[in-house]
């Protein structure tokens, strides 16, 4: 097996893409000697998983696991046995540290002490992604003239990862951020080619040839976008759009094939991700308006007052009838649990509940996510002008359409569900956490530890899984030429 250490782990997507790669005779290719993460929750999920693959390899018995997610046998219960070895093994290589310039020496023993002594490592690969808020476009314009850029660390954390490279000198690494980094700028100078710089000047002399994992291109005839990679064309049911980078150690890199991503040949939609989960409403919340409102009766003037939209009118689609399991829930839905797990709605004010029933009906009628001023006026709230260019409410609610990849998932989902409305219109709520790491292509059987609010955080900052497993047949490919 090829070791992989992963920073920045998040909840671990990227890992389990790697973790899931297999060679023909069914054994696993790679296995994970360190994960590096500061998020406690995070780690929780982690180690939680580590452990389950730690039993589903060594043949153990995978129940206390599924009751555990299922919340049938509480924590203290299900550590038992063959999942509290499985457990202390997985614990042992889940490190919980803010990586930065003052942790390297804990960081670096601990890396140097999994890797074992230098002269008998074989061949490895370094994944993740250093955090990406300081680039996306999002945290950019909420700073926007700020001229603290240089000084604040989160800028430069992708340092963390080079020192390791320099270092460690893994044979290949897998580098994930936001497509915001090629557009991002620390003054005058461009973020992405500063780092790409810095990739020449490793500690230790190490160096790498950088290549792209869909433009199959001598690597000095790469231009930046050709390191973006679209999560919809390889299966992901997301339009994710996010900069890879795939190093070879320059020592190997005549000798390593190049390799790019083979598209899928359709997109997967939204209903084939998610159209056969259990249907479940909202509850509703009322703490503003404070006076309760009757919902059914709300809903029922929301729709009288459809026809007023400003969107063309369409006739009611006909209903489909219930559909058959796809590809893509047949890779979802591998040793799932017997019950959907984290699929609880969150509750929602019974006004918003009105706009999420109006929007969807008219979304499935057209095909497209209205737009709030589309909405019929009684839905409108009575303070905002809706109508006045440039304000912001407008553009806050947003319906997933079936009959396409959903937009991205973003970490921001914790905080606000209008942007992830449920296509169907009787369901009337945003996504729940499973639809959400549906869509990022999380297996049924992926549990993410914490409140809620922070399982969506973790969904919503992962690599999908799916996209991850195939850049891991590259890499395995890769560091198998070096073996044969
Ligand atoms: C984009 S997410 C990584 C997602 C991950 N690659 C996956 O596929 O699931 C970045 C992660 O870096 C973590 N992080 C941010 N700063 C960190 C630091 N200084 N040290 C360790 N982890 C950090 C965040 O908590 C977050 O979970």
């Amino acid at each position: 097996m090829f070791p992989i250490i992963d920073l920045f782990a998040g909840p671990g997507g990227l890992n389990e893409g790697f973790s899931s790669v297999k060679n023909s005779d069914d054994s696993y290719v790679f296995k994970t000697l360190a994960s590096f993460e500061m998020d406690s929750m995070a780690c929780q999920t982690l180690r939680l998983r580590a452990t389950y693959r730690e039993l589903v390899r060594s043949g153990g018995d995978l129940r206390p696991y599924f009751e555990y997610i299922e919340g049938k046998r509480p924590w203290q219960a299900a550590l038992l046995g063959n999942f509290k070895e499985a457990y202390r093994k997985a614990k042992a290589h889940v490190y919980q540290v803010e990586l930065g310039e003052d942790n390297r020496p804990e960081v670096d023993a601990f890396i140097g002490a999994q890797l074992g002594p230098e002269e008998q490592r074989g061949h490895w690969a370094l994944i993740g992604g250093p955090p990406s808020q300081a680039y996306s476009l999002a945290g950019r314009s909420r700073r926007t003239g700020d001229d603290t850029f240089a000084s604040d660390h989160k800028h430069f954390l992708y340092r963390e990862y080079l020192h390791i490279l320099g270092k460690f000198k893994p044979t290949i690494f897998v580098m994930e951020n936001v497509k915001g980094l090629l557009s991002s700028k620390n003054g005058d100078d461009s973020m992405f080619q500063t780092i790409l710089e810095d990739l020449k000047q490793l500690d230790g002399g190490a160096s790498y040839e950088i290549r792209s994992l869909v433009v199959d291109a001598e690597p000095h005839k790469l231009d930046p976008a050709d390191f973006i990679i679209r999560a919809e064309d390889y299966g992901v049911p997301q339009k994710r759009h996010r900069v890879i980078l795939l190093g070879v150690r320059s020592d190997v890199a005549s000798i390593v094939p190049r390799r790019v991503l083979t598209k899928a040949d359709g997109a997967v939609t939204v209903r084939a991700a998610i159209e056969t989960m259990p249907n479940v409403r909202a509850k509703t919340s009322n703490r503003k308006p404070k006076v309760h409102q009757d919902w059914p009766a709300v809903q029922a003037a929301a729709l009288r007052d459809i026809r007023t939209s400003k969107m063309v009118a369409k006739p009611e689609p006909a209903k489909t009838g219930p559909r058959a399991i796809g590809d893509y829930e047949s890779w979802i839905r591998e040793d799932c649990p017997s019950t959907t797990v984290q699929h609880e709605p969150r509750a929602h004010m019974v006004s918003d509940l009105a706009r999420y029933r109006v929007m969807a009906e008219l979304a499935e009628r057209v095909g497209k996510s209205p737009k709030y001023s589309d909405l019929p006026a009684s839905l409108h709230p009575e303070h905002q002008n809706i109508g006045k260019v440039g304000t912001p409410f407008t553009d806050r609610f947003r319906v997933q359409i079936w009959d396409a990849p959903a937009t991205t998932v973003v970490s921001h989902i914790s905080k606000d569900g209008h942007y992830y409305i449920h296509p169907d219109p009787e369901q009337t709520r945003s996504f729940t956490v499973r639809e959400a790491a549906r869509l990022q292509s999380f297996p049924d059987n992926y549990f993410f530890e914490g409140p809620r609010t922070q399982q969506f955080h973790q969904v919503g900052n992962a690599v999908p899984p799916l996209l991850s497993k195939q850049i891991g047949e590259i890499v395995a490919s890769m560091l198998a030429s070096l073996t044969d």
